[in-house]
């Protein structure tokens, strides 16, 4: 079975180091995983006040996430945590109250920065927000990347070959993830 993988990138910028990661990524991925970016560019700031009436731009980032089997979240740190807009976005997902569309959603997060930290307390945060918007995030391996000259080509192909095999065993333990996550769905309670 293929299994749709929704990314999400936590950056703006047109030349995101987070959004060539997750090319990269799409291109290493195994055959069971199919990747598409779900954009959040286009999102206004979330208010309150866009429930009653919901914009067609939100509704659509919120049907691309519920077409999806999984989410895989592609993010830089910004100020040790996520990026507002990443944030606005998940808010989104989650409104109005009672249509959360992340709930039961399987999820990774990954992320890629110049700095030797990387993007850990980023992602630390991350984990506590999507534990509360009840989408069953991934354990293990945790993959915290620090973006060197040349790692990945312009095709997005990775250079270095120990990055290529830790990322291609990333991908196959997120599949397993998600095959997990969606067989205990279809066991129906008694
Ligand atoms: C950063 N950057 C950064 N890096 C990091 O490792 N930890 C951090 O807390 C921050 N904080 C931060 C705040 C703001 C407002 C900006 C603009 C940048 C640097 C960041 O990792 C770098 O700009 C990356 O290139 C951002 O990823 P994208 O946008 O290229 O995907």
């Amino acid at each position: 079975m293929t299994y749709t993988v929704g990314y999400i990138v936590g950056s703006l910028s047109r030349k995101s180091i987070n959004r060539t990661l997750a090319v990269a990524l799409s291109r290493l991925a195994p055959p069971d995983l199919r990747l598409t970016e779900i954009p959040i560019g286009e999102l206004p700031l979330y208010s309150h006040d866009h429930d009653a009436s919901y914009p067609a731009v939100a509704r659509e980032f919120k049907d691309a996430i519920e077409a999806a089997d999984a989410l895989l979240f592609v993010t830089p740190e910004y100020n040790r945590s996520i990026p507002g807009a990443l944030k606005n976005a998940i808010d989104w997902a989650t409104r109005p109250y009672g249509s959360n569309v992340l709930k039961g959603k399987p999820s990774a997060i990954i992320g890629a920065s110049p700095g030797p930290i990387s993007t850990a307390v980023a992602q630390q945060h991350l984990k506590t927000i999507l534990s509360f918007t009840d989408s069953p995030v991934m354990g293990q391996p945790e993959a915290y990347i620090q973006f060197t000259k040349g790692l990945i080509d312009e095709q997005g192909d990775i250079q270095v070959p120990s990055t290529a095999a830790f990322l291609t065993e990333y991908l196959r333990a997120f599949a397993v993830h998600i095959r997990r996550h969606h067989d205990m769905s279809d066991i129906q309670p008694r």
